[in-house]
Order: C-alpha cells, then structure tokens, then sequence
C-alpha cells in the first residue's frame, strides 16, 4: 500500500501510461552507455577499491570489502589439525550445494567417481534457489549459438575469455536438453515448444522460464537427482581451508561445522570448489539479492593457496532491487518484468530510458536519475524510480502477470501492492560477482592443478558484466564440466603427503607486506547475523 507522499508522483505515471506504453525509447549509442557507465556504475568509483598487496594478483584492483576478506588470517594453523586421519577420504570434493555443485556431483557421480558435496548451509541454500527469469539457451530456429556469443560478448565488453563463453553458448541447448530430462518444468505452448522471452542485450528471445521461479525449479529438480543417487551431502560444514599435497595438487579441504564447531578433515583427489557469489559482502554499502551464505568463501580459498583471480574488481548491480517497501529493500525484481513490457519511468512520469539496455547500462541510468538528474522518487529509505507493472497487462492481455510473473505478484502483494495495478519502486541492487577465480576450459584453475572451479565463484566467462539468464546456464555447463573433468583425473591422481604448509607461508606474506589486520577468512556468514564470529 503506497502512502500519501507517493500519490503525486502516481499519479504522473497513471496520466503518461497509455503514451509511454506505446513509446519506443532509443537505444543509447556506445559513446553515450560509456560516459555514462565511467560516471554513474558503481564499478567506477575509485575511492571504493584497494590495490591487493600480497597473492597471486598483488598489484590488482579489488573492491575494498573483497581485498580486506583476501589479505585476512586463516581461521587456522596448521598445528591445530591433524591430516593423517581424514574423516572422510573421496575422489571428488564438492564444496558447495548449489546448481553448480550439484550438477558437478551429479556428473562426477556418472562417471563413477566416489563424490560428496560439503556446504555451509543446506544443499539449495544458494543463489541458484532465488535466481527467478530464466536461463539463456540458442535452441530456436531463428537463433544459434554464434549470436548468442556475439550478444553476450558485446554485453560483458569484450572481455571475456573466449574459450569459457564459447563453450558456454555451445553446451547451452544440451544444458536445456538435459534438464528437461532430469524433470524441470520449462514454460511450454500447447504444442510442447518452449516459452522463450528477450532478456536485457539479448538479439533473439532466448530466455527458457519456469515462470518467475526458474532456479527454484531448477535447483529442487538437481537436488532430487543428487538425493536419487545418494551423493553423500555433508550440510551446515564449512570448506574453510583447501588442503594441498607435497606436490602442491589440491587434495582436500578443512571443514568447520558450523553447530559444534569441530574441526574435520577431508582427503580427496580432486577438489571443485562451487561456493557462490558475493552479495552478502554488500560492497559499497549496496543491499544485495543474494542468498545468505553468499560471502566470497570460494575465492579466499583458493587465493590462499595461490590460484588467480580474473575480474574481481567487476561486480553487477541488478538494475531492479526492490526500493520499497523496507522489509523486502535489495530483493530481486527480475528482469522478466521488463521483457514482458514494464518500463523504467521517473517521479514525474517519463520514460528515461530503454528497459532492456544491459544491465550496467541500466542500473548507471537509474542512479543517474535517482543523482544526477534528481528525478528519483523518495522512498523513506532513498531514492527509487518506477517500474511501470501494469504495462504489461496492457501489452500481454489480462492475467499475464498472474501467468508469467506470480511470484512478483505474491512478493508485493504482501505489502498491499498489486502490480496488477499500481507500479513499483526500483533500484540498483548488488546481484553478481563477474569475476572469480581463472580457469582454463576444462574448469581446472589456470595456478593449482586439480583444483576445479563452477558456477559463480569463477571469473572471466561473462567478461565484466553478465547478460540476463547467462548465470543459470554457466552454473549447468561448468558445473557439469567440472564434475566430467574432475572425475576423469581423479582416476589418474594419486595423493601425496597432505600439507596446509601454505598457512604460513600466507602469514608471513601479510606480516612482509605491513598489513594490520584482526580479519580471519573466509566470512562465512554476514556481519549482522548472531554468528558473525564464525
Ligand atoms: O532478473 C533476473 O531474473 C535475473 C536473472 C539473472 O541474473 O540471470
């Protein structure tokens, strides 16, 4: 229910609706997204990074949070440990309980490999669960995975490594193919073809959909598959330490559980590490739709035993957080509302931008007029613009929200908004981490060998912004890749001695470099939980 001190505003965009559903907003042109990008994206903010003085990228930028949590103390010594009796001995260890760790397991499990998964909180306690528009795939005739390469290489500047996203475009259809399989439920016509929508920089609609809950479905459809298989899934344990052997392979992980907080050893051949993104480090102050657990983990780990990161200091803020009410402040609007046909409009009723630029473009411009331009709408907790909702009954006819969005429909409806009716408020909120740790094609870090990376904990797929949909697909593609491969050189991988020598040697990096700090690493949870101790 919006109070009095919006109705004037409302009021603007009721009276301009029926112009600017029919308004075709101009494209920006690349001069015009760059000025623009340099002075409004978050990215850009200089005062809000720090060069990394000690690690394999010392020298390189990264956002202040991220190169406090990386230049930190291991949560412990070598001493306090003892690696001659592992409480658990596998081929494969999956760190991590989300869509790419549990499509690693799945594929690890396939190829006959002894696999587990360990995760912090519960398998599913991911991001993948909260991810909602869909996942990008060129499996329509008027598409192919050619364009779908030259779309997300546009959007992400160029910058990707070439080889991860041309194997992300080409896995893509098998990816759907097989989901569809497992028992995910894709939007379909009658005639059993998919549902396929345009996301933001997407030439051709690709975007394949289970309504607005795509991860959900998604991530419930893997977790009975690793259940089905009886992967055993170690939950509430915490990777907190990558444990390597004398030849400096990966070969296991210290664990924490996070009840007892006993400490616990487990050996493995090879080990994927599939812990997340970022959000929860709320760089820059942003508030974040991310899931809980999503603290960086998986880059302190392997920063800590020397593999590069690519892109760390590229983050992306979701164009459309929840700006109002309070109580759901950062949470996701997904970019679906705007590929259905809601538009971005101002405190005075104007349309200001097209809806489906990329997403840095867009979340640059709705800063700029929320700053800059000073058109943003208060919203008791800053600034907000609109996003025009009933637009897209307009366009799609009635209850295409009730079909195609519910969820939205459901999330505002319990604050008296019916987005049926009446518009919501918008702004940036932080969604993803672009960058990661760097690995070659077979998802193996480019530093550490045996020591596999999937899903969001990677850098340099997406190069330094991601297309709408292209996140679900990557978690799939190198989550199954990851498990394929691990598997395979598990079977060629015989364990030396194990050691966690690199403590020290990280120690006296920090004590050699000057840097006073009391952070232990990695965070595991957010400051403001009861447990931020951990
Ligand atoms: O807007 C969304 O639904 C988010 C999708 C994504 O990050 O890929």
């Amino acid at each position: 229910m919006y109070s009095e001190n919006f109705r004037k505003s409302l009021a603007a965009v009721e009276a301009a609706r029926a112009k600017n559903v029919e308004m075709e907003p101009a494209r920006m042109t690349a001069k015009q997204k760059e000025d623009l990008l340099a002075e409004f994206h978050p990215d850009y903010r200089q005062d809000q990074f720090e060069i990394l003085q000690i690690g394999p990228n010392k020298g390189s930028k990264v956002p202040k949070e991220l190169a406090a949590t990386l230049q930190a103390h291991s949560r412990i010594t070598a001493e306090s440990v003892d690696l001659n009796a592992p409480d658990y001995d596998v081929d494969v260890l999956v760190i991590g309980g989300g869509g790419a760790g549990a499509s690693a397991a799945i594929e690890a499990h396939e190829a006959g490999a002894n696999v587990m998964i360990v995760t912090k909180l519960r398998i599913g306690d991911a991001n993948t669960m909260m991810a909602e528009g869909g996942i990008q795939a060129a499996d329509k005739p008027n598409d192919s995975p050619a364009i779908h390469f030259v779309d997300a290489f546009g959007g992400g500047h160029y910058a990707a490594k070439r080889e991860l996203l041309a194997k992300l475009v080409c896995d893509a259809p098998e990816a759907i193919a097989w989901l569809s399989d497992l028992g995910v439920e894709f939007d379909k016509y009658e005639d059993g073809t998919m549902v396929t929508t345009h996301g933001g920089g997407t030439s051709r609609k690709r975007m394949h959909a289970a309504k607005d809950y795509s991860g959900a479905e998604i991530m419930r459809t893997l977790r009975d598959e690793v259940y089905n298989r009886q992967i055993p899934v170690v939950d509430f344990t915490s990777a907190i330490e990558l444990i390597l052997d004398e030849n400096g392979k990966a070969a296991g992980a210290v664990l924490l559980n996070m009840e007892t907080e006993e400490l616990l050893v487990a050996k493995a051949k090879t080990v994927i590490i599939a812990t997340g993104g970022a959000g929860r480090m709320h760089y820059q102050g942003f508030p974040t739709s991310n899931h809980y657990g999503a603290t960086a983990d998986g880059l302190v780990l392997g920063y800590r035993v020397g593999a590069k990161l690519l892109y760390a200091e590229t983050l992306q803020y979701h164009p459309t957080g929840a700006a109002y009410p309070e109580q759901i402040f950062g949470a996701l609007v997904t970019e679906k509302v705007r590929s259905l046909g809601a538009k971005l409009i101002n405190a005075n009723g104007e349309v200001f931008m097209h809806p489906l630029e990329t997403r840095d473009v867009s979340a640059a411009s709705i800063i700029r007029e929320c700053t800059a331009r000073d058109n943003g709408v208060d919203t008791g907790n800053g600034k907000g613009v609109w996003l025009d909702t009933p637009m897209i009954e307009i366009i799609g006819g009635e209850g295409t929200i009730m079909k195609r969005i519910p969820a939205m429909w459901r999330m505002f409806d319990k604050y008296g908004i019916d987005i049926r009716k009446e518009p919501i408020l918008v702004f940036p909120t932080l969604h993803y981490q672009n960058g990661g740790l760097d690995i070659t094609e077979d998802c193996m870090t480019t530093e550490v060998e045996n020591l596999f990376v999937a899903g969001e904990a990677v850098g340099g797929i997406h190069g330094r912004n991601r297309l709408m949909g292209n996140s679900l697909l990557d978690i799939i593609v190198f989550g199954r890749s990851a498990g394929k491969n691990a598997a395979a050189k598990a079977k060629d991988t015989t364990v030396g001695a194990l050691t966690l020598d690199h403590i020290a040697k990280f120690e006296k990096e920090i004590a050699d470099a000057g840097i006073e700090t009391k952070t232990v690493s990695p965070k595991l949870l957010p400051n403001y939980t009861k447990r931020a101790d951990f």
